[in-house]
């Protein structure tokens, strides 16, 4: 008997829209009769053209029931395969996990047991040039002494800012203790913060920028942390930039945030390097031009110091400037106490020339 080919056709379709696991539990008879009922209700039938449908779907029944198998061991197949890969991921990541606590663990211990003796020798040496200076054989013994005396100092600053970091980094790892919150005037305690570093700009011939707006809304936060954050960004663009350059420290108010940024011009950080400089020990290769040295855990120690803070850090750097800016979140009275105002007040480093900013 001849089966219409668009009923094939049909059925075929009707077959193919089932869902392997109803075409799975259902006896073939079971299975035939809902085809058939499927396409019975699509189309009118004949009997003669049902007991064709009949055999035919009988004759496939194999090859559908082939099929759906099929299809059910290749998901289960890459169900398992995925499990695996999980499985194993997950180990990796615990495996990382332990290798980075033993790595802090390590650096921890290894700074507590170098704090003592790097802090004897410091104050020895310190010590044993105020007794030659006090002898006054320091004074007959030549520039060479001297040098050497400086020498010492420097290495035991250098030693001793690298151990208070990794204990400073240990410690916000450990976030043992919560920030301590105060509320402050950035407009006064920004000029006081930057003057820190009046000298050392004035030798490096750089030129200074405080720029505030005229109506800054107060900044509850902790200040040392900030202090720290501050201190880290400017020392940064000292080392950072050439002479002649300048260096802008601002704080502006947008409608949800305080945002706090230090620019330096003349210098510029790679967009690939961009993500990288915030990770500990890292330092951009042939970016030291003044080799001023550096272990690479200070913008490490901003990053966490912000995150512990609430607030977020940017970097932005493109045409000869490089900026960081800390956005803090304002709080509701902050916000409705500040006035967005366009007036700038500028305070120059004395001594630097005045120079109009845009
Ligand atoms: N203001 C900046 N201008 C240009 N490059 C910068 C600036 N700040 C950071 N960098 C680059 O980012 C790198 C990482 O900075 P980070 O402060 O973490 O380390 P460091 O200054 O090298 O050492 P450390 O701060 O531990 O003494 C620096 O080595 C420098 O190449
Ligand atoms: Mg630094």
């Amino acid at each position: 008997m001849l089966v219409n080919s668009s009923i094939l056709h049909l059925t075929w379709s009707v077959i193919e829209d089932t869902p392997s696991s109803d075409l799975l539990t259902l006896t073939d008879t079971a299975l035939i009769r809902l085809l058939l009922q499927q396409i019975a209700r699509k189309i009118l039938l004949s009997g003669e053209e049902v007991c064709a449908l009949y055999d035919y779907i009988g004759s496939r029944m194999a090859l559908i029931r082939d099929i759906a198998v099929q299809q059910i061991a290749n998901g289960c197949a890459i169900a398992i395969r995925q499990a695996r890969l999980y499985e194993v991921t997950q180990a990796q990541v615990r495996e990382l996990k332990k290798l980075d606590r033993l790595k802090n663990e390590f650096l921890n211990t290894l700074s507590h047991e170098l704090r003592t003796p790097i802090t004897s020798i410091s104050l020895a040496a310190q010590t044993l040039e105020a007794v030659l200076k006090q002898e006054g054989i320091f004074d007959r013994s030549g520039p060479r002494v001297t040098q050497l005396f400086q020498i010492l100092h420097c290495e035991c600053q250098r030693e001793i800012k690298l151990i208070n970091d990794l204990l400073t980094l240990a410690h916000l790892n450990a976030e043992v203790t919560p920030p301590i919150m105060d509320t402050i005037n950035l407009k006064t305690w920004i000029p006081s913060t930057v003057w820190l570093f009046e000298e050392r700009i004035r030798n490096s011939r750089q030129q200074l920028y405080i720029l505030t707006t005229a109506e800054l809304p107060p900044l509850t936060t902790d200040i040392s942390d900030l202090e720290r954050i501050l201190i880290e960004l400017l020392t940064n663009a000292c080392k950072y930039t050439p002479a002649g350059e300048m260096i802008i420290v601002s704080a502006y108010a947008t409608v949800n945030t305080i945002q706090i940024s230090v620019s330096n011009s003349g210098v510029e950080i790679a967009a690939d390097e961009q993500i990288r400089i915030f990770d500990a020990f890292y330092r951009i290769p042939n970016n030291d031009p003044w080799q001023h040295g550096g272990t690479g855990l200070g913008l490490a120690l901003v990053y966490k110091l912000v995150k512990r803070l609430g607030a977020s850090i940017q970097v932005e750097s493109a045409t000869g400037q490089t900026t960081f800016t800390v956005q803090f979140p304002q709080s509701d009275t902050a916000r409705n106490g500040a006035h967005s105002s366009c007036r700038e007040r500028v305070v120059f480093l004395p001594g630097t020339p005045a120079r109009q900013i845009r």
